[in-house]
């Protein structure tokens, strides 16, 4: 029998860490912000450098190209393959931020569908692949780290672009290397709430070839490489100093953090095991360890569970609930239900609970609790 004290919590559960990493960062980020007054420097400045700096140290080798958000990473990557309208780009069906710079590339796309994981499934991108496949893109979704090797070797020697979406998966790694490093090109998103998340919209690139980097360095600035002479029609796409300047300022913690995610996740196994839940929540495989964006369980009786947990102040949501192919902005596409099995039953099934390195133990037992308490 449980104490009733453990069925309490005095502190609010947050889903994320969004505004407790800021607040602990508060004096460093207002010293940054004078800093940045004083540079003269809104956009494009030493900040951006320094960030740059230290992503590709982080991942090593290639290119690295700072850009406005997560979307905007998918986007110019694919302008960057000046694609036609009958080239195809294979993506997983369950990532709905995915698709949507795909799609206003105007090229024909492709929905996968996932494994038992939520992610892209290889032996559906076989079934997929056609003559005009030009690019793949992966997205470790979650954290959890897709069959890069697989798919590769799917890809052979085609004229192919493997392109990761590594939006919610920075710090995760693959026999060594990080993520967004194994193909051709690697987007990342420094969205508030990400594992490297700012206090506002950033992004970046790493690429493999220097000529696809020099073209997407022009494509960020209205194609110009001599002010106002632009060189090909493009918009621009950049990372505020002062957010560049906060991501450099996370980024001295940023290995303590990742290791408090792959700690936290193996805590939340244990806790799985010590309540006796196996039987009622599954978590998703984390085959490689990362340092998990986002804790996600298939639940049985999923919807009672969120309200149940809701009523006992924890918070929970879905990624994602519709596939995009079952979503009104993607139903041009011409698919229906049970088009993608896999992933529509995951998107009825699966559960993402409150995780972040800020999370106590404390906060954590109880959120176990509460879910024993609820199948018991
Ligand atoms: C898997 C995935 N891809 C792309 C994006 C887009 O990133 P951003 O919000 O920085 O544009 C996100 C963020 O929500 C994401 O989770």
């Amino acid at each position: 029998m449980k104490s009733q004290k453990t069925l309490f919590m005095t502190t609010k559960i947050e889903f994320n860490d969004l505004n407790i990493r800021a607040k602990k960062y508060r004096s460093e980020i207002k010293k940054l912000i004078d800093k940045v007054i004083d540079s003269n420097y809104c956009l494009n400045g030493p900040e951006n450098r320094k960030l740059e700096k230290n992503l590709l140290h982080f991942l090593k080798n290639g290119f690295i190209t700072t850009v406005s958000s997560g979307h905007d990473a998918i986007f110019l990557t694919l302008k960057s393959l000046k694609l036609n309208k009958e080239d195809e780009v294979i993506f997983p069906v369950n990532s709905n931020p995915t698709a949507f710079p795909i799609a206003q590339t105007g090229v024909t796309l492709i929905p996968c569908d996932v494994d038992k994981n939520g992610l892209i499934d290889p032996k559906e991108i076989l079934k997929k692949l056609s003559k005009n496949t030009r690019a793949i893109v992966v997205t470790h979704l979650y954290g959890l780290v897709c069959d890069v090797d697989k798919i590769k070797e799917i890809i052979g020697d085609k004229n192919t672009f493997l392109i990761e979406d590594c939006a919610q998966a920075f710090g995760s790694q693959y026999k060594n290397k990080s993520v967004g490093t194994l193909g051709d090109f690697g987007c990342f998103s420094f969205y508030p709430t990400k594992n490297l998340g700012t206090l506002g919209d950033g992004g970046a690139i790493w690429i493999k070839n220097k000529d696809f980097y020099n073209y997407i360095c022009l494509a960020k600035y209205y194609g110009e490489k001599k002010r106002y002479y632009s060189r090909f029609i493009s918009g621009h796409s950049r990372i505020p100093e002062i957010q560049a300047g906060i991501l450099n300022i996370y980024f001295k913690n940023i290995k303590q953090e990742l290791n408090s995610r792959i700690q936290l996740a193996k805590y939340f196994y244990k806790k799985i095991n010590e309540e006796k839940l196996n039987n009622y929540i599954v978590p998703l495989d984390n085959n490689y360890l990362s340092p998990l964006h986002l804790f996600v369980i298939k639940a049985k009786k999923r919807n009672k569970l969120i309200k149940y947990l809701k009523s006992k102040g924890i918070p929970t949501l879905i990624h994602y609930p519709y596939p995009i192919h079952l979503i009104p902005a993607f139903s041009y596409l011409g698919y229906k239900s049970k088009d993608f099995l896999i992933a529509e039953r995951l998107a009825k099934n699966i559960l993402s609970l409150p995780f972040h390195p800020m999370i106590t133990k404390k906060q954590v037992d109880y959120i176990f609790t509460i879910i024993h308490k609820f199948y018991y």
